[in-house]
């Protein structure tokens, strides 16, 4: 299936989201709907859609997989419960590290670790349950874009990759974003009511900070890099930058702490400079500002005795490491 961009210049927002309401109304007939809101603003903005479109026949899933940032869940929760969106959290932590245990190649990680847990065994079960027929979701243009022309598998891309998603799981997909890329779905979050703190959000990958683990995904390397990516979200956040992580190597290095040797482990801190992720390029952090961070990573997060900064662009880099 080709899908056509909508380019930003070309966006009329109130058209825009007047129509993606009448074909969510059209597409979910007198059916329950389901929609997987993860916090950016990419799901944020279809959540926003389809509660319009649909009320109280749209059932909102946070599903909390263990690989989100700190406190990400309640601090989603509270701010949709204050647009009048209830938003559900379900605990899949277990599926999500038992599927992603033994795998170390980037993009068996991203199928077999995320999208088949989250498309078969998590939504196929939830979709079930509540008799739904659709699923909706913020894929967007960008996402199709690097999937199609296989450069990375998208977690979220099925129909363009040929996967018949009612055979293969159970129900439909709506992606009422898909022709958008990011900079237009923020303009279109903004119209819709999305508080600037959803609508101006760096983006954050579907599969979380699975992305951001260097070879196997455990809970101990995930709450290392979570840990990480507090201090490198607080410390750049007023760059301006497009987006900025942490990720945490596989390979450990030799350090020294308190007077002994410390086999430790390796941070690398990427803050990008991009308008749409296509290409990126590393943000010219103040070298103060990049000292603070590294003396605040080996001091909070356990055991790191390294932390570098990324200064290739994309391409040949990419945003994110897996
Ligand atoms: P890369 O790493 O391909 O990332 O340069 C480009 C942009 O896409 C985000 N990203 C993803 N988003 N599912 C998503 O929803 C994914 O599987 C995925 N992989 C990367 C990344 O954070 C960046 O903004």
């Amino acid at each position: 299936m080709k899908v056509a961009e909508t380019q930003l210049q070309d966006l009329d927002t109130d058209v825009f989201i007047k129509d993606q309401v009448k074909n969510i109304r059209e597409a979910v007939g007198d059916d329950l709907a389901v929609n997987a809101l993860s916090g950016g603003v990419d799901s944020a903005v279809v959540t926003l859609l389809a509660h319009r479109a649909l009320g109280d026949r749209l059932k909102t899933y946070f599903i909390e997989n263990g690989l989100m940032r700190e406190a990400e869940a309640e601090r989603i929760v509270a701010i949709f419960a204050e647009l009048g969106v209830p938003v559900e959290v379900i605990d899949a932590r277990e599926q999500f590290f038992g599927a992603l245990k033994g795998i170390t190649d980037p993009e068996e990680k991203r199928d077999k670790g995320i999208t088949e847990v989250f498309y078969k065994d998590v939504f196929g079960k939830l979709v079930a349950e509540c008799k739904a027929k659709v699923l909706l979701q913020g894929t967007n243009y960008t996402d199709v874009e690097e999937t199609v022309a296989g450069i990375k598998r998208q977690h979220n891309i099925l129909a363009q990759l040929g996967i018949d998603t009612e055979q293969a799981y159970g129900y439909k997909v709506l992606e009422p974003i898909i022709s958008l890329r990011k900079p237009a779905v923020r303009v279109v979050g903004e119209a819709l009511g999305l508080p600037e703190e959803i609508f101006a959000r760096p983006p954050f990958p579907g599969p979380a900070l699975a992305t951001r683990v260097i070879g196997e995904v455990t809970p101990e390397k995930v709450a290392l890099v979570r840990a990480a990516t507090t201090v490198v979200e607080a410390e750049l956040c007023d760059l301006g930058a497009f987006q900025y992580l942490a990720i945490l190597h596989e390979d450990k290095v030799t350090g020294l702490r308190d007077g002994k040797r410390d086999f430790g482990h390796q941070i690398e801190v990427r803050c990008w400079d991009s308008t749409d992720a296509v290409t990126a390029t590393p943000t010219d952090v103040p070298f103060e500002l990049l000292r603070r961070t590294a003396d605040r990573i080996v001091a909070e997060v356990p055991g790191v005795v390294s932390v570098t900064y990324n200064i290739a662009s994309k391409p040949p880099s990419c945003i994110e490491a897996v």
